[in-house]
């Protein structure tokens, strides 16, 4: 048991990306689902995951190969307990329990849970029982596992029988006559040696799954569904110079070529040429229809006399909501867009985690936070192509479409942009200063074979001015931190020891060529307890 009970994606959009023969993940709300399904694809069979309470109807239609229930945090015998269809035992089609998946299927065939006397966190020895489980064939007799739980298996159901043991409890058990696997143990994590194995014996041995998902299937797949979706429609997609939502729009291209119009906001607070080369390469090197509109002057009106940071972030949001719905609707208005009825995102499955609860079948979805809280009267179907996958196999996928490395590679971005990098209030004089100097810093990084190294590097303008001497005068110049950061997700970050040439050349280009700087000082905290960003 695990984790929190926040998740999911919906039927409908799984179906726009399904292949048939894949497998269903039915999530219990736990923290390793999205793994899961995960390891799944990396066994190139399709996989997605559904809240627990999907009908047994949209699951057929799906057609999976197998069926795996998700661990979760609850007990089989809360008030609350996340439930499935009990049918999804008897449909005939293979299912692997994994923890409370386990514990899910044991109660409700007939067999005993309770709370374990001694819970199980963390590593432990799995002694396999020598019988011929498709599940563990030709496993040695011991092996390290990884466990999450504080429920065991006390009496398994009648047509069960173990697999497997710690030294507390039942760990495996199965009946191949009903083709029902389980596991308490949690085989999509590397802390358990030939967990991968196990989940290959499971989907080649018992579901016969066929390894065909690749990219190019992906691909395939996703525009024939979208095609289908938007039948002769029109639709709409913010982008944002970012990977995914360029990946989201190339592949709904291919779906409805020129049907789809991208637009791209200029707020203002992009890098130094950054709007004029992302609006480039969307047109001439994708072949987008893009609408790009610079509405530079009107954020930087907005944000008049505004040093809070998250009133930029609230100002910068609500104001490109704005500016998107205003150009969305002046499309419509336009005879040959007359007929759009379809908002492209670039979401990502962990965007959809925290949107989705786990109980709730009725899954709401969230808006992207780039073009999020689009108002009720543009009344768009969704189409979310991303939206079951991670990010790096969007990068995957953008490859496979043929992107150009430098968006495939590009660092992340905050929405909000220079904004949050100038801190106090933001005039168009001090953006100025900021983009050049952060202009130096990428291509210095750049030079040195870096940028692909690193998560983030950039330049940040700090509102505090210090005495210097230039030629022969005093000065009292700005002060220029920078920031280069290594990181897996963001969520925690080191600063890059970056070679002292690289510093310098940096610190040194940034005083000579950028007007009014006169210090250059390198940002050398990790996150936790500093963030990526300044604010
Ligand atoms: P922090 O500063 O919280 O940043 O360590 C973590 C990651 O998130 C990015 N970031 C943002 N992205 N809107 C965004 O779209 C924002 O307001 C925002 N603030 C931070 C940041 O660049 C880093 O990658």
């Amino acid at each position: 048991m695990e984790g929190t009970a926040e998740v999911k994606a919906s039927t409908q959009q799984a179906k726009l990306a399904m292949e048939k023969g894949g497998v269903v993940v039915l999530d219990f709300g736990g923290q390793y689902t999205q793994l899961i399904a995960r390891r799944v694809r990396e066994q190139q069979v399709f996989s997605v995951i559904l809240p627990c309470t999907t009908s047994l109807e949209d699951i057929h239609k799906l057609e999976p190969a197998g069926i795996i229930l998700s661990g979760g945090p609850s007990s089989v015998y809360d008030k609350d307990a996340p439930k499935c269809d009990p049918a999804v035992l008897t449909m005939g089609i293979p299912v692997l329990g994994i923890c409370y998946g386990m514990q899910w299927v044991a109660k409700n065939l007939g067999g005993k849970v309770e709370p374990a006397e001694r819970r199980e966190y963390g590593p432990a020895q799995l002694n396999v029982h020598k019988v011929d489980s498709h599940l563990f064939k030709n496993f040695p007799d011991k092996m390290k596992i990884w466990n999450s739980h504080g429920d065991n298996v006390h009496e398994l159901p009648p047509g069960f029988h173990a697999t497997g043991r710690t030294s507390n409890a039942i760990a495996a058990a199965e009946d191949p006559k009903r083709k029902i696997y389980t596991v308490q143990f949690h085989p999509e994590v590397n802390h358990t040696d030939r967990g991968a194995e196990i989940l290959r014996n499971f989907l080649f041995t018992v579901c016969n799954a066929e390894p065909k998902w690749s990219g190019a299937a992906f691909i395939q797949e996703t525009v024939e569904a979208i095609r289908t979706k938007v039948g002769t429609h029109h639709a709409i997609c913010g982008l944002s110079g970012g990977v995914d939502s360029t990946v989201a729009a190339v592949l709904v291209h291919r779906a409805m070529s020129d049907r789809l119009t991208n637009i791209f906001v200029n707020t203002g607070m992009l890098r130094k040429n950054e709007f004029e080369l992302t609006l480039e390469m969307y047109r001439d090197r994708l072949g987008l229809r893009v609408v790009g509109v610079d509405a530079s002057e009107h954020f930087l009106n907005k944000l008049k006399g505004v040093s809070d940071p998250e009133k930029k972030r609230k100002i910068i949001g609500g104001e490109f909501i704005a500016v998107f719905a205003a150009e969305a609707q002046k499309l419509q208005k336009n005879e040959a867009h007359g007929d759009i009825k379809f908002l492209v995102q670039g979401t990502l499955y962990p965007d959809v985690i925290e949107s989705v609860s786990v109980k709730g079948p009725s899954a709401t979805i969230k808006t992207h936070h780039n073009v999020g809280g689009l108002p009720s009267d543009m009344p768009f179907g969704l189409i979310e192509p991303l939206r079951d996958l991670f990010k790096d196999e969007v990068r995957r996928i953008g490859k496979e479409l043929g992107l150009p490395q430098e968006i495939l590679l590009k660092h992340p971005f905050p929405g909000p942009g220079l904004a949050v990098r100038l801190l106090g209030e933001i005039t168009s004089k001090d953006l100025i200063t900021l983009r050049e100097a952060d202009a130096i810093v990428l291509e210095e990084i750049r030079r040195a074979g870096l940028y692909e190294k690193v998560w983030q590097a950039f330049a940040v303008l700090l509102p505090v001015r210090s005495v210097g001497v230039m030629g022969d005068g005093r000065t009292y110049g700005l002060t220029v931190a920078i920031r280069v950061v290594q990181s897996d997700d963001a969520m925690t970050a080191d600063w890059v020891r970056l070679p002292g040439e690289v510093l310098e050349r940096i610190s040194t280009r940034i005083v000579n060529e950028v007007p009014g700087v006169t210090r250059v000082v390198y940002d050398v905290s990790s996150k936790p307890p500093s963030t990526i960003e300044w604010e």
